[in-house]
């Protein structure tokens, strides 16, 4: 049974992962106050120092607020640039040199969602060319992609979406916070125009152990097996965890992102996983599966 090195744990989707890996794994999580991914020299020793202890890396430390990262558009020596490109690149020049099956977690923010290229995307379509078609969150996880791909070695680019799960303290996801904005009163409306297919995490998680397992190179999409909208998606929800019903109102991402300074996001995106099922065996669940579970949990 192989045994993991995680960077990014005390984050919404890594500490799931890590909750969820059975006790043998003895995952080593180190937070960036040990190892901070930009820092080249102390990432290989501490590669060096726990090499004998680990088989596998899953990397899911990254700059994530998609709005405040694009106050750094263009900028090489922003934050989120040197986290998710050139931290993601340290991580993987460290695998290869340690030769580390290595788990590269990214987003289906690479792609554009635009009415001209929509989603859902399958793992090997074309990807946007220009850093202007997408937000500057997803132009640089898309370059980090790039780098860890050149880099080389045994890795895994593993694409989630709208990832969700039924408790963390620290970061509110899409899932529990439609019903958090219920609960006061104030949901806005959801778009009716949003193509998605949501994560749930604890599924997401048990695959990613998978194809550390069996160590499966390549791109893989993890996410839910259907399609839905946003509007779609947060009736279910409400409907199945607070027995409401017709208490969504309805809105346009299109309309919305028309307003100068917004932040620009895949409106028709999504993540089609037909592929990846098939290499892995699996069969995901609906997004309606997902969101049963979910609710059991939460109202558990
Ligand atoms: N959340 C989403 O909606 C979403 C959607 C699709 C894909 N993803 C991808 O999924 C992965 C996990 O996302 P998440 O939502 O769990 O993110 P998150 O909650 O923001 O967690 C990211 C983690 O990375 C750590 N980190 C940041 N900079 C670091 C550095 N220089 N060195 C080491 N660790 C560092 C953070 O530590 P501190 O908190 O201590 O700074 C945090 O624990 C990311 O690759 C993200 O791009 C997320």
């Amino acid at each position: 049974m192989k045994k993991f090195l995680v960077f990014g744990t005390p984050g919404l989707v890594g500490s799931r992962f890590v909750d969820l890996l059975a006790a043998e794994r003895q995952p080593i999580t180190p937070e960036v106050h040990e190892v901070d991914i930009t820092d080249k020299t102390s990432l290989l020793n501490f590669f060096e120092k726990k090499n004998k202890s680990f088989d596998a890396v899953v990397n899911f430390a990254a700059i994530t607020n998609v709005d405040e990262i694009e106050k750094e558009r263009g900028n090489e020596k922003g934050l989120a640039w040197q986290v998710n490109v050139e931290g993601a690149a340290n991580v993987a020049d460290a695998a290869k040199k340690f030769d580390k099956f290595l788990v590269h977690i990214s987003t289906d923010f690479v792609f554009s969602g635009s009415k001209d290229n929509p989603g859902p995307y399958t793992e090997d379509v074309k990807l946007p060319e220009d850093p202007d078609e997408i937000s500057w969150y997803g132009w640089t996880k898309l370059m980090g992609e790039r780098k860890v791909t050149e880099i080389g070695g045994r890795v895994a680019i593993v694409r989630i979406s709208y990832p969700y799960r039924a408790h963390h303290t620290q970061k509110m996801d899409f899932a529990r916070n439609i019903l958090s904005l219920y609960d006061e009163g104030k949901l806005y409306p959801m778009f009716t125009d949003q193509i998605m297919t949501p994560t749930f995490i604890d599924e997401a998680a048990s695959v990613i152990e998978e194809i550390c397992e069996l160590e499966k190179s390549g791109t893989f999409h993890l996410a839910s097996s259907n399609a839905t909208t946003a509007y779609e998606f947060a009736s279910y929800l409400l409907e199945k965890a607070r027995k409401v019903k017709n208490v969504v109102k309805k809105g346009s991402l299109e309309e919305f992102l028309k307003t100068p300074g917004r932040t620009p996001k895949p409106a028709r995106g999504g993540l089609d996983t037909r592929k990846t099922q098939k290499i892995l065996g699996m069969k995901f669940k609906t997004w309606q599966q997902a969101v049963d579970e979910f609710v059991e949990q939460v109202n558990g």
